[in-house]
């Protein structure tokens, strides 16, 4: 199966997924954000979960902290299409709240498939959900620690590709001081690729 196909089939499991976030999705009208960008990329980056603006139109970063995204990659000369851009969760939860335990251990196996079918050298996390996730899941559970002490770092994961913790940039809209502690850190993907 080709990468396209292999993701297809992603797209159509979470499509036909059962759970309250799908339900709501079914009814709400929204549409599940899968992921978006090369399926070859260097860097995949893996948000929390969509919010209002992304279920309306099933893309991911595509509302205020999409923009600072997109701020953030041009800041690096890194074209957003060249990147793979997508979330542990992929259907949006009521009223943007946290996503439970249990919806993340019901979408992450989508995430596993997609870093395994793409195959990044770099998974860089935005925010402390998926940091966690992807840090616990891939060998490196034991470097966890708060989120102001990991962003920034590059970890090599035993499968293969490094991890790079970085702030959600919907945490920089709402504390203005992350800010430039995400510009710099972006900086250092830039020297990874
Ligand atoms: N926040 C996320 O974590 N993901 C999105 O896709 C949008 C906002």
């Amino acid at each position: 199966m080709s990468k396209l196909d292999e993701l297809r089939a992603i797209k159509e499991e979470v499509i036909n997924i059962s759970g309250e976030l799908a339900d709501t999705r079914r009814k709400e009208n929204y549409f599940p954000v899968i992921g978006e960008g090369s399926h070859d990329a260097s860097i995949m980056f893996v948000g929390e979960a969509p919010g209002e603006n992304e279920a309306k139109r099933g893309r991911p970063f595509v509302g205020r902290a999409g923009k600072f995204l997109d701020e953030l990659l041009q800041f690096i000369s890194i074209p957003r299409e060249s990147v793979y851009i997508t979330n542990i969760v992929k259907d949006r939860p009521p009223k943007n709240r946290d996503p439970l335990p249990e919806e993340i251990a019901l979408y992450a196996p989508f995430l596993v498939k997609q870093i395994e079918i793409i195959k990044p050298k770099i998974v860089a996390t935005l925010g402390r959900f998926s940091m966690t996730y992807v840090m616990n899941r891939y060998g490196l559970d034991w470097e966890l620690g708060p989120i102001s002490n990991l962003h920034g770092k590059v970890f090599e994961s035993p499968n293969g590709f490094k991890v790079v913790p970085l702030y959600h940039p919907a945490a920089a809209i709402y504390n203005q001081h992350l800010k430039p502690e995400l510009f710099e850190d972006f900086k250092i993907l830039k020297t990874l690729i």
